[in-house]
């Protein structure tokens, strides 16, 4: 999944860095699906729009939810024995970040980077 993500933000031109921000994100959110989430989906588009480009993810699952989403963005907050940095930083790393989660119902978190 890291080198796919890779493929799509050489494709768009992103900077070195902003390559790294991207797959950094991709591979914590995609832990966290994994980890926290039971399992799911990964979903990456390129957008274009009339004056920008970007890079859009969504990382889907039908697992616990989160229940309490401002304490869970907290830095260092962890339910596991993680370290509690990749919403945090996720968050960050990116544009445009949405974490849409009810507990019992899963989770979708869709974030943006722009060119
Ligand atoms: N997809 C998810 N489903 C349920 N809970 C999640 C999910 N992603 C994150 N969480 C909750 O948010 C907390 C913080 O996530 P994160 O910052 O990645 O830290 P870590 O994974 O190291 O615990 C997790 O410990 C977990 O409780
Ligand atoms: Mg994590």
């Amino acid at each position: 999944m890291r080198s796919a993500v890779k493929m799509h933000a050489e494709d768009i031109g992103f900077s070195k860095l902003n390559q790294t921000k991207i797959v950094t994100t991709a591979s914590e959110l995609g832990r966290n699906v994994l980890e926290h989430g039971n399992g799911g989906r990964v979903m990456i588009e390129h957008i274009k729009e009339l004056d920008r480009s970007g890079l859009r993810m969504i990382f889907q699952d039908e697992g616990p939810g989160i229940d309490n989403v401002e304490k869970a963005l907290v830095d260092g907050y962890t339910s596991k024995c993680g370290l509690g940095l990749g919403l945090s930083g996720s968050k960050r790393l990116m544009d445009d970040f949405e974490l849409v989660s009810q507990p019992n119902n899963g989770t979708t978190i869709t974030v943006t980077k722009w060119t």
